[in-house]
């Protein structure tokens, strides 16, 4: 049995006319850019996640470039940023000529080790990029009294964290709403996916709003007036029509990732040598990528590959370690947990279309590898 990693053709063929509907409603009104569809997609996404503005964008890429640009991510600025993360996370400082000071991981949520983030401020520490990966956020209440206790700006990168909620303060509230801004990507496999590149910002401060808004049309407001040196960063208006099927579902489609998640960690547990990221109480998580921590990953997701059965691995190699970040000074060895991690981690096929027997499939083939 082939069992994809990741597949958009059966959410596409269960609701086609749908998804035919939105995409054929904009080709006939021709507001491409920022059309409709954009300004009420921004309503709807604002509302579900609690958030007071939303800003729709080309990419979760672009949003964080945007979102560190404006928030002075650059510079020579010191900005917090895990090195276990997506290349973006860190990326948008870097290229804004900020400094990103790496952060090593907590071995057993996977989140960002936020005693090792304290370690390393120092009296140019400006901002921090906390990164909710894979099922849960990093803890925001520890995210926001460092940031407190040190006056640092927080860039919210839920790229992966759609819907995922942190208790803060007694009260829990949706990831990436959080800090300063958040940013969320939609690119297809994301629990909430376009059918391209896309991305949204989300702020509660009006000025913020009106400088993103602005930002994301080359900085100016009225029309070829340039107020800032901003960016052309938008989201597409039929990428929004899609994203507003989508929505409508994506509480069903959260309630299937989770009995898949439910169905792996049933089957995967009695298979000694298997570990599973630990879940937090003071987090409500989405399972948006499922993981397994395992011996010999290389060899069983090359056995799994000769099965038919998609694997993924996010990430293969920790950020200081990449060529391009070299001039950062960092050495193999530097952050110990973030590389184990990295070869110890393997992500297995979840999206909500996912069959029953797909998920005994992979989890027969993983026990097995191990027998
Ligand atoms: C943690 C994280 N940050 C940023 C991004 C960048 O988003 P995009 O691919 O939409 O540019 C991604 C995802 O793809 C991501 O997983």
């Amino acid at each position: 049995m082939q069992v994809p990693f990741y597949t958009s053709t059966r959410e596409y063929k269960a609701h086609k006319a749908e998804f035919d509907a939105a995409v054929s409603g904009v080709m006939a009104r021709g507001d491409f850019i920022l059309g409709g569809e954009v300004a009420e997609f921004e309503k709807e996404a604002a509302a579900y996640l609690g958030a007071t503005y939303a800003i729709g964008v080309a990419s979760g890429t672009d949003a964080l470039v945007i979102g560190a640009d404006i928030l002075g991510f650059r510079d020579g600025a010191e900005i917090l940023t895990p090195t276990f993360t997506f290349f973006a996370s860190t990326s948008c400082v870097a290229r804004l000529g900020g400094k990103p000071v790496l952060v090593d991981m907590d071995a057993e949520t996977l989140e960002m080790d936020l005693a090792d983030a304290a370690r390393r401020v120092t009296r140019n520490t400006k901002g921090i990029i906390p990164v909710h990966l894979f099922v849960q956020p990093t803890s925001m209440q520890g995210v926001m009294d460092l940031a407190r206790s040190h006056g640092l700006a927080v860039l919210e990168d839920a790229a992966e964290a759609w819907s995922m909620e942190s208790l803060v303060d007694g009260a829990w509230r949706k990831a990436g709403t959080i800090g300063d801004i958040g940013i969320y990507s939609f690119f297809p496999t994301k629990t909430l996916g376009a059918y391209g590149d896309a991305g949204l910002m989300v702020t509660d401060d009006e000025e913020l709003y009106r400088k993103i808004k602005s930002y994301r049309i080359h900085g100016s407001s009225v029309k070829y007036h340039h107020d800032y040196i901003g960016y052309n960063s938008r989201l597409d208006t039929i990428q929004a029509a899609i994203l507003r099927v989508k929505l409508q579902r994506t509480t069903e489609a959260i309630a299937a990732r989770a009995s898949i998640a439910a169905h792996y960690t049933e089957r995967l547990s009695g298979i000694p040598g298997i570990r599973f990221p630990k879940l937090t109480t003071d987090s409500r998580g989405v399972s948006y990528v499922y993981n397994i921590l395992v011996p010999k990953r290389d060899e069983l997701a090359a056995f799994l590959k000769e099965k038919g059965i998609g694997t993924s691995i996010y990430y293969p190699i920790p950020l200081h370690l990449q060529k391009c970040f070299a001039y950062l000074g960092y050495r193999e060895g530097d952050f110990p947990v973030a590389e184990r991690i990295c070869r110890e981690i393997l992500a297995l096929p979840i999206y909500p279309e996912l069959r029953d027997d797909e998920v005994e499939c992979v989890c027969e083939a993983i026990a097995a590898f191990y027998k």
